[in-house]
């Protein structure tokens, strides 16, 4: 195709999906986001967003070009393996539907641990004792490949070691915490009993453990987006993958245009569309504040045993320190006042530590795998060559930077000894099938039983400011919100995936999808998959 003069100015022109250059609407939620740097999927603010600029894409050429791999997804895994992929010695396109670090990663608290959520016990439990080991090899290697991308490219983004500790707050805990510390031993993860703590947190029993690392993750990421760049990678922003298919070469159609790839890749947190996956992997939130504190900040990792964990750490953001807390997770759409989310961290952290202000809460999203392991590798019901990295629970950045190695082989034909423990078509009968039928059991409960819950409502003026609520009117099912300025939004709440009734997240102001997590703001645009469209704009009368 001949370019158009003029096409790819400054990102203002893309080619349609028949080839045509037209013009770039920008997405109507920017309203959200005016003066502000790094977007997030959330109208609150991350502690990283405050002080990383928007990452500005290269203008390069790429209609028409075949690519020999197309990473789909601009956050840590989707830049790590687009880089490992290219440092092979294959093309690579990274096709991103917002910006740089839009999703999770832009949100993540950024630990960076040889240890899991799923304790090293459970994975010999249920996968036997040499994939323990394996899955805490893997840990290592990707907090090296981390140090390595930092050190070869002179990324700057705050990396530093630091010992991490977990106490236990009561005996239930202190008896979960020795199978922690004896599993973590026989895997050689170097964990064991202490009695002091850097944390003013009490404890009836705590263990520590050397060399975890934490770092700015938005700095890391951009770090990442550039030496891709700079390398001879192609990056497109605001450019959304609609649809993958053919064999053994691909075509990928982008809001962007048409490319052809031998590989494509999903590192989209999670696959768009309707997978298997969706029913193997359960969407959290959980709650971050970024504290100024009076007193000293504890310069290192530290993690309770409470269910749901909570989690601490310090980072200095432009000559500020803050202690970054979170915790309070729950499941996506299940939570009707993710406010009191905040309120109840806020003042569980207050009872310890000297709190000066809370400069920064945010919140942010998580699959969890039905067996407790991520699944990387080939995408169960695609073409051989399309590949998926998902379900990493609340380890995203170890997991993502794992994935680039895995992958990375797997696109090269070469023989990892990683494909089996993460083999995203694994049936673990033990491990994966209560949790499984919990989570199936619980879409179809949203599904059939969210909608004979809905209140009939004649008129909206009973609606508050800064209200929402799904309604029945007028023979239509309505998410409505009336925002600070009295105006009403009004969408169909029926989920554009496969049409559980959303609900309202009134701390982010979106509206977010109970069965498999899809996200979209109060005007109906889409922020995360996996559903592929807005939901539909109703006309009010
Ligand atoms: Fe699956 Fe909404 S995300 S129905």
């Amino acid at each position: 195709m001949t370019e158009p003069s003029g096409c790819r100015l400054a990102g203002k022109y893309f080619y349609s999906s028949l080839g045509k250059c037209k013009k770039y609407v920008t997405p109507k939620w920017y309203g959200f986001y005016i003066g502000m740097n790094m977007k997030r999927d959330g109208s609150n603010i991350s502690l990283w967003q405050s002080a990383i600029p928007d990452f500005k894409e290269k203008q390069t050429a790429f209609s028409d070009r075949k690519f020999d791999v197309v990473v789909v997804g601009g956050g840590i895994t989707g830049l790590s393996t687009a880089l490992k992929i290219l440092e092979s010695g294959k093309s690579c396109l990274l096709a991103e539907a917002q910006e740089i670090g839009f999703g999770t990663s832009g949100g993540t608290t950024a630990h960076l641990n040889n240890f899991f959520d799923t304790p090293y016990y459970q994975v010999e439990k249920d996968f036997g004792a040499a994939s323990a080991q394996l899955l805490a090899k893997g840990a290592n290697d990707a907090i090296s490949l981390i140090v390595e991308n930092i050190r070869k490219y002179s990324i700057d983004c705050s990396f530093s070691k630091r010992e991490g500790f977990l106490f236990a707050l009561d005996e239930k805990q202190k008896d979960e915490l020795e199978k922690i510390v004896e599993s973590a031993k026989k895997v050689g993860v170097p964990m064991d009993f202490t009695n002091t703590s850097p944390f003013p947190v009490p404890y009836i029993s705590i263990a520590s453990v050397e060399n975890q690392a934490q770092f700015n993750p938005a700095a890391y990421m951009q770090g990442l987006a550039s030496v891709f760049e700079n390398a001879g990678g192609v990056i497109l922003q605001h450019c959304r993958v609609t649809e993958i298919s053919g064999d053994e070469e691909l075509e990928v159609k982008t809001s962007r245009g048409i490319v052809k790839a031998s590989a494509a890749v999903y590192a989209t947190h999670i696959p768009p569309g309707v997978n298997i996956l969706h029913f193997r992997c359960a969407p959290y939130r959980s709650y971050a504040l970024g504290l100024k504190l009076k007193g000293e900040y504890p310069e290192a990792l530290g993690y309770d045993l409470h269910d749901p964990y909570r989690y601490y750490r310090t980072q200095e953001v432009d000559g500020q320190k803050y202690l970054i807390a979170g915790g309070e997770d729950h499941k996506t759409g299940h939570e009707e006042n993710t406010n009191a989310c905040f309120a109840h961290l806020e003042s569980y952290v207050r009872k310890f530590f000297d709190v000066e202000e809370v400069a920064f809460k945010w919140s942010s999203q998580y699959f969890e795998p039905a067996d407790g392991v991520a699944y990387i590798g080939h995408l169960p019901g695609n073409p051989e060559n399309v590949f998926v990295a998902t379900g990493f629970g609340g380890n995203g950045m170890i997991y993502g930077s794992l994935s680039a190695l895995v992958l990375a082989d797997l696109i090269r034909g070469k023989k990892t000894e990683y494909a089996k423990l993460f083999d995203p078509s694994r049936i673990k009968p033990v491990a994966g099938f209560s949790n499984f039928v919990k989570e199936a059991a619980d879409v179809v409960g949203h599904f059939i039983g969210d909608k004979a819950k809905i209140e009939k409502i004649d008129s909206f003026s009973d609606l508050a400011t800064g209200e929402a609520r799904v309604v029945r009117h007028d023979g239509h099912v309505l998410a409505l919100y009336k925002d600070e300025q009295q105006r009403l939004h009004a969408v169909n709440s029926a989920c554009t995936h496969i049409k559980c009734t959303v609900a309202w997240n009134a701390s982010e102001k979106s509206w977010d999808c109970p069965c498999h997590g899809s996200r979209f703001s109060y005007d109906g645009t889409m922020l995360t998959g996996p559903a592929r469209k807005d939901l539909e704009v109703i006309k009010l009368a």
